[in-house]
């Protein structure tokens, strides 16, 4: 396999900004921003490119509504949790731990202690990141709403922001195509078009750590899911295995699992926790984090087998599922396994309408499903037939998973600024 790793990025951003729609394309708007004062300043194409690398990802460690709700209020103070998250998830990421010392401190203020730590990018980023809920993307009057935004700006100068940074804002400000392109929503492109620099990856594990990422933040939008994408993908690869697949194919299944549920970012945390049954609207709302998913894990080159089988972990053999209606012909040995993977992951896992099942309580509804034709009796009997291993490696897993949730949600405190 042969990914670009801007694609990736780009396409992990894109999955940022499902996080409560809200926001709209805050990664890309914070990142159109740096990018304009940066082009005023005297850098090398690769610090600019680094800068807006840490922008498009600058937020990772945000996972719920209600702290964007707060963050979106341009005098908001003190939030540097979710900073903190953010450096603790990119710390331990081959290349992207370039970044995370950027996200640490993406929210100092200049006036603070230790500002003299606080490397330009944080300071661009921070910046930025304020100026995008301050700046109207299509204002009546453009010389009006810049004079209010500088006056803004300039009395934070010296005290949230670095004031050495004034004069390039001023310039970029001062640019008709700045207003231009920000208001015809142009400015996507243009943050993406000023990547001078790529790298195709082929090693496995430095996507697979990459991807583990999207896992993350898709678990951790809430604490019923924060162990499921680690879990139907390590129980995905283990069935792969069992079931004597080719060394690609686990590879891929393992992926896949990490990534299935990326569009779950976009559906409302209420509603996944919702403990009482569904109307068919809710339904329906839940239903389309597949469609999501498929879009997310389409913009990246070379996953267009992994994208097949993340996307038809709902369908059934029988025709029942979603969101194609995918009959056994129509599916692949990977498919059906993720689609079981997916179940028993589910099954064993805690929900807010009910707790974790049992072993026994487990086999019983996988052996009903395979007797109704809705899964692959073949891969449910290699399932079944390896039940205890099965059921400890996902118990494992979801320890381990909920250990380092809990580390990232109480333990932030920790990191020193
Ligand atoms: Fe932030
Ligand atoms: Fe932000
Ligand atoms: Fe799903």
């Amino acid at each position: 396999m042969l990914v670009s790793r801007n694609q990736l990025l780009f396409a992990f951003s894109e999955s940022l900004d499902y996080v409560e729609s809200i926001v709209g394309s805050h990664h890309y708007d914070t990142a159109y921003i740096a990018l304009s004062i940066l082009n005023e300043m005297d850098l090398s194409d690769e610090s600019v490119q680094e800068i807006v690398t840490a922008a498009v990802i600058h937020d990772v460690g945000v996972f719920s509504k209600n702290l964007y709700g707060q963050l979106k209020n341009y005098d908001f103070e003190d939030e540097s949790r979710h900073a903190k998250i953010g450096y603790s998830l990119l710390n331990k990421i081959h290349y992207y731990s370039n970044f995370a010392e950027t996200i640490l401190y993406h929210h100092h203020r200049y006036d603070q202690n230790l500002f003299a730590c606080v490397p330009l990018s944080s300071q661009i980023v921070f910046l930025s990141d304020r100026l995008t809920f301050l700046i109207d993307k299509s204002p009546a009057d453009i010389a009006l709403h810049k004079k209010y935004i500088l006056d803004k700006v300039s009395d934070d100068m010296g005290k949230r922001f670095n004031p050495a940074l004034f004069p390039f804002l001023e310039r970029a400000l001062e640019k008709n195509s700045f207003w231009a392109n920000y208001k015809n929503g142009i400015s996507k492109d243009i943050v993406k078009a000023s990547f001078k620099y790529d790298r195709k990856i082929t090693d496995h594990e430095e996507i697979k750590n990459f991807l583990i990422l999207f896992g993350k933040i898709t678990d951790y939008k809430s604490s019923f899911t924060a162990a499921h994408s680690t879990g139907v993908s390590r129980i995905a690869r283990e069935i792969g295995k069992l079931y004597g697949l080719a060394h690609t194919t686990i590879s891929d299944l393992e992926i896949a699992g990490l990534v299935h549920d990326i569009g779950k970012l976009a559906v409302d945390k209420d509603l996944l926790e919702k403990n009482s049954s569904l109307t068919d609207e809710e339904f329906e709302t839940i239903k389309s984090h597949i469609l999501y998913s498929h879009k997310i894990l389409s913009m990246i080159g070379g996953f267009e087998h992994i994208a097949q089988i993340a996307c038809s972990h709902h369908e059934r053999m029988d025709g029942s599922g979603y969101p194609n209606r995918k009959t056994e012909r129509n599916l692949s040995t990977e498919e059906k396994i993720l689609m079981i993977a997916d179940i028993f992951t589910a099954l064993s896992e805690n929900r807010p309408y009910r707790p974790a099942m049992r072993k026994d309580a487990v086999i019983k509804i996988l052996k009903n499903m395979a007797l109704q034709k809705k899964i692959c009796g073949k891969i449910n009997t290699t399932v079944i037939k390896h039940m205890d291993h099965l059921y400890s490696l996902n118990t494992e897993t979801q320890k381990q998973a909920y250990k380092e949730y809990g580390y990232l949600n109480f333990n932030t405190r920790k990191l020193a600024l």
